[in-house]
């Protein structure tokens, strides 16, 4: 027992940090790549950030997989292993982790709550699996979750979940979901998630339907990134329909121009679709993006407020003040736009009168901002030099004259260039500044005190000696002593 003490006093004790020989660690970095491991050592440094287990024969992940908590461990690499399970809680004792990278594996399932408790995580990568299914919930708890990479997987539906479920990524702005097996894709919902940035699936037998092709045509025209950056993987690539289908449906020579509507509260409003006068006999596949929702023509429900007529026009049915803003028409149109087309049109609800006066107000608002603006500008620009230039230190008040205390340099404000050459320093206090006091005065209050001080100062010379401003007498060297 006494020996034991002793050791442990004396720090004798196996030290848990330690890196295992066919590992490499530099400070906080581990890697244990491609060394055939199929368990976790034990013996990690448990301070590290970066935890390096890719190219190993890992299969399963099991809750105790990773044997000691890793509190500040931000990115796990498990790419290139034979994982084929995940377990719940296989991630509980690595709650910081910002990146996760499980890519090149053999999962062919996410299970709900595999990831719980990664409440920070920025970004998985799920690329170059097998995953056929993603049961509801795998994704829960991954609040923070930014970008998510699931290409090059075998999913046949698109997981509207990631963006729905409770609990689920809130803030995911990049998923890549190319290289899977998806034939058709929610067209209303992806139209909805347009502002999610980000939502790549080239790669995938879509099957070019009416829909797909508005959905499309609308992403081209929004320079929506990935249909920009991967055009070509995409199926309709020349725009036209699959057959009569969608290419009846408009009339090509009508101009597709920036359109404004207004109207008052309560009224009904009938808004064209941009492009799209004609009309055919059967469905047409047209949704109207408006400021709250999107709605399509399928759907006809004559109690909505907002209903899609069968030949495109949108109807809005008692105007409510929310409905303001822009309406985009998503339809087949079989073209291509160029820059003064547009889908979208502007609506304005609202009394027209009030809208004036609003209009007025803000334009005085405007005014008044513009010059409270300016005048703060103007004011921080004189501080901002004042700063600059006169800021060295204070130069230490009562003593006598001052000058010795400052020593060093002096710029003479507005004084007769005669007496600077004389090299004669007037302590008179109306047309000296001493700008650069000895260093050891330096460590006395803060600059923000000296350069008011000193600013005032100085300010104070030049209303009382008038002609010159603060800039010329910094910029011309004559006047430096
Ligand atoms: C890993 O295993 C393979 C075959 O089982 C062997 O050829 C290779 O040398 C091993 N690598 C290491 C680092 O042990
Ligand atoms: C998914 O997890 C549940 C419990 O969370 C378990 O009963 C089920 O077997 C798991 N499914 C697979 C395929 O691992
Ligand atoms: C989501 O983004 C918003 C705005 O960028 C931010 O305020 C919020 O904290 C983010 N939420 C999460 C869970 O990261
Ligand atoms: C049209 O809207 C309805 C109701 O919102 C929806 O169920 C349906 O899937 C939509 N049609 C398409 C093609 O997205
Ligand atoms: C669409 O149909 C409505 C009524 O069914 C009609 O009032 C409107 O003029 C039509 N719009 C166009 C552009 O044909
Ligand atoms: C619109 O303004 C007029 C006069 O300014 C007013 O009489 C009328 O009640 C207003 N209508 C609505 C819906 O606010």
């Amino acid at each position: 027992m006494l020996a034991l003490l002793l050791l442990l006093c004396l720090g004798f004790l196996p030290s848990e940090a330690t890196c295992p020989p066919y590992c490499l660690c530099a400070s906080d970095i581990i890697s244990c790549s491609g060394r055939n491991l199929s368990t976790l050592p034990f013996d990690l440094p448990g301070f590290a950030t970066r935890l390096d287990l890719s190219h190993n024969e890992l299969t399963v992940l099991l809750p105790g997989w990773i044997p000691q908590p890793f509190d500040q461990l931000a990115t796990l690499v498990l790419s290139r292993n034979s994982i084929s399970r995940i377990e719940v809680n296989a991630f509980a004792v690595t709650p910081h982790l910002l990146h996760l990278d499980l890519s090149s594996n053999r999962l062919t399932l996410l299970n709900s709550s595999i990831f719980t408790g990664l409440k920070q995580l920025k970004e998985l990568l799920l690329f170059g699996n097998q995953i056929v299914q993603i049961i509801p919930g795998a994704f829960s708890d991954l609040y923070s979750l930014q970008r998510l990479y699931l290409s090059g997987n075998r999913l046949t539906t698109f997981p509207q979940g990631i963006y729905w479920e409770p609990g689920g990524p809130r803030n995911l702005t990049f998923l890549d979901l190319s290289h899977n097996r998806l034939s058709e894709v929610p067209v209303q919902s992806l139209l909805s998630l347009t502002h999610q940035c980000g939502i790549y699936l080239q790669g995938n037998p879509l099957v070019c339907d009416c829909a797909l092709l508005a959905l499309l045509e609308y992403w081209i025209w929004k320079q929506y990134r990935p249909l920009v950056d991967f055009r070509g993987d995409y199926p309709c690539k020349d725009y036209s329909g699959p057959g009569p289908l969608c290419s009846e449906q408009g009339v090509w020579d009508m101009p597709v121009e920036a359109q404004a509507f207004q109207v008052e509260p309560g009224k009904w409003l009938t808004v064209p679709c941009p492009g799209l006068a004609s009309l055919t006999e059967g469905r047409l596949e047209v949704f109207w993006i408006t400021p709250s929702t999107v709605v399509n023509s399928t759907s006809s429900d004559p109690n909505d407020h907002l209903v899609v007529l069968p030949n495109g026009t949108l109807e809005i049915r008692g105007a409510l003040i929310e409905d303001s803003g822009t309406y985009g028409c998503v339809a087949a149109r079989g073209r291509h736009y160029n820059p003064y087309e547009s889908v979208e049109v502007n609506l304005v609800v609202g009394n027209l009168s009030t809208a004036n006066g609003l209009a007025h107000r803000s334009s005085t608002e405007h005014f008044n901002t513009a010059f409270t603006t300016l005048a703060s500008c103007v004011i921080s620009i004189i501080l901002v030099l004042l700063y600059l230039y006169l800021t060295p230190c204070r130069c230490r008040e009562g003593q006598g004259g001052g000058s010795r205390g400052c020593g060093g340099r002096a710029i003479v404000l507005c004084s007769d260039p005669r007496e600077v050459e004389s090299g004669q320093r007037r302590s008179n206090g109306k047309r000296v500044a001493f700008l650069e006091p000895q260093e050891e005065n330096c460590d006395n209050g803060s600059p923000k005190t000296s350069s008011v001080n000193l600013g005032h100062v100085t300010t104070e010379g030049i209303l009382k000696n008038g002609s010159r401003t603060v800039g010329q007498t910094l910029i011309d060297p004559a006047y430096m002593a």
